[in-house]
């Protein structure tokens, strides 16, 4: 974030659609103190029935839920905007929400808005990505946090978290050991996003000041794997 708020927490709104698991990983690391400076301002999802919005009630958080269906995306993404704004949102989470956002929405959070996707991008972007790598035959899959942008699943990539295949994983068992990683990379990321210490170089997001540290780098890399 180019603008860390210094005397507030930074407020994160989220976006949901189904169960939620993502958006309670992360309000589990507030909770615990591994995401700190950070509250969560509310919470959205575009279908009534998701059992995440059922949730964030249930812990007394704020929550909206905005029907998206039969309407227009820039007339609902409108209303989604406006309800950040009423939360004073800093920062927009997508946790499993299943619906584009309009460019509209994409410029009124520049560089604001994460999403999490369960492949290794840009391998299998789009919906399915687990059985997509799982049918491909890919030996290491896994996940990616990334800043949305107005391409689908494509803005720069935050982290990543990548775990092997086994030969006995089927599509289920490879999602579910995926999902134990995005519940991680999650909380990393947006404890990068708001420490304030990283920038956007090219389509590059690294810690600001490393610019022409490439002999340090491999010397610390050849360190690590000794
Ligand atoms: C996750 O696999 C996420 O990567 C994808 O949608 C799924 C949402 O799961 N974008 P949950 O609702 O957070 O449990």
């Amino acid at each position: 974030m180019d603008l860390v708020p210094k005397d507030r927490p930074v407020r994160l709104g989220i976006l949901l659609s189904g169960r939620g698991s993502n958006f309670l990983a992360i309000a589990e690391s507030i909770r615990a103190g591994r995401l700190k400076n950070v509250e969560i301002a509310v919470v959205i999802s575009n279908i009534a029935e998701a059992g995440g919005i059922a949730k964030a009630r249930e812990m007394g958080l704020p929550t909206q839920v905005l029907v998206s269906k039969g309407r227009r995306r820039e007339e609902h993404d409108a209303d989604v905007i406006a309800c950040m704004h009423a939360h004073h949102v800093d920062l927009v989470c997508l946790a499993g929400y299943m619906r584009l956002l309009s460019p509209a929405f994409v410029a009124a959070f520049p560089n604001r808005i994460l999403n999490i996707h369960p492949s290794l991008l840009p391998a299998f972007p789009g919906l399915d990505a687990q059985t997509q790598a799982f049918d491909y035959g890919v030996k290491m899959a896994g996940c990616t946090v990334h800043f949305v942008d107005n391409e689908l699943d494509h803005g720069a990539i935050i982290l990543q978290r990548a775990i092997p295949v086994l030969d006995g994983d089927d599509a289920h068992s490879l999602s579910a050991r995926i999902l134990i990683e995005e519940h991680i990379a999650y909380t990393e990321a947006i404890a990068r996003v708001v420490s304030g210490e990283y920038e956007i170089r090219g389509r590059r997001y690294v810690k600001a000041g490393t610019e022409g540290t490439r002999e340090q780098a491999v010397v610390s890399f050849a360190a690590d794997r000794s």
